[in-house]
């Protein structure tokens, strides 16, 4: 955000920074300190989470889920922090720490993340989905942090709110859950019907939890005039050779 934006727009940008970095914090805690505190087992028995799903699994499985949880975890607490403008400016040596904490995060829970992918619960489409994600995870921050280390400030804000969406995937995606669960609450009568609706929602998850989140990032993007997504490239190079041949025909 400029130092000459309004004042609506900075209270504005002010409110939205503190419903991502509270929802990220209860997230965080709501998600992540059952895995923590409580044996596997338990959370099974307690129908906690996906526990039940991973309770007995291959020793690698569980391994790659308790790195997954505890990277994510980290990456979804400090992530906010990394946009707090008083921070960024009045302590930039502490930017860069929480930075690289952060990135750190992000590689060891995407590279888990993409362990898990093969074996999650919704199946072939959480394959796509969190398959996906997980790349693009990895993609937006080495984007961010490649930016920074030439100097491009204004790319690397760009990357860094891109891949900060994609860590709020962890929120979005249990909003949606829940928004989905309440949609077929009118139809759920029993305890088959819920695990019904649960499936039905977990099947859209992987894709619903991040999608909107990247469209989200690049309106905001657009909207501070940073750099945005280009796809293009290779189209662009070939019309400004067109235009120049145009140019040449026309000038004889
Ligand atoms: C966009 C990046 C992310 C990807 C691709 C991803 C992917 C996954 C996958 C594939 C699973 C296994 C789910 C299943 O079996 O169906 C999982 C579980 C889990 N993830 Fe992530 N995740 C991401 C970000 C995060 C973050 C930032 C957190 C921090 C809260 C997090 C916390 C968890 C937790 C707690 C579980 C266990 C499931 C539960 O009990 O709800 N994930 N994740």
């Amino acid at each position: 955000m400029s130092l000459l934006a309004p004042p609506r727009t900075r209270a504005r940008s002010r409110v939205g920074w503190t419903w991502i970095a509270l929802s990220s914090l209860a997230i965080a805690v709501y998600a992540v300190t059952p895995y923590l505190t409580t044996p596997l087992h338990e959370l099974a028995g307690d129908a906690v989470g996906l526990a039940g799903a991973y309770e007995g699994k291959p020793a690698w499985v569980l391994s790659a889920l308790y790195v997954h949880i505890v990277a994510g975890g980290i990456a979804l607490l400090v992530g906010p922090l990394q946009f707090w403008r008083t921070l960024r400016e009045r302590a930039r040596s502490v930017h860069r720490s929480v930075g690289r904490v952060y990135l750190t995060a992000v590689l060891v829970g995407a590279l888990a993340a993409l362990a898990l992918a093969p074996v999650n619960s919704a199946g072939l489409v959480g394959l796509a989905g969190f398959g996906t994600v997980g790349v693009l995870w990895i993609w937006t921050g080495w984007r961010g942090y490649r930016a920074i280390r030439t100097g491009d400030v204004r790319s690397h804000q760009a990357w860094m709110i891109r891949n900060f969406a994609l860590t709020y995937a962890a929120v979005t995606l249990r909003l949606w859950l829940g928004v989905l669960m309440a949609a077929q609450s009118p139809w759920i009568e029993s305890g088959a019907d819920a695990d019904a609706a649960f499936r039905n929602a977990y099947a859209l998850v992987p894709f619903l939890s991040w999608i909107p989140n990247l469209v989200l990032a690049e309106l905001l993007v657009r909207r501070r005039g940073l750099p945005a997504l280009r796809i293009t490239d290779g189209g662009y190079a070939r019309t400004e050779i067109v235009e120049r041949v145009v140019e040449k025909v026309v000038e004889r």
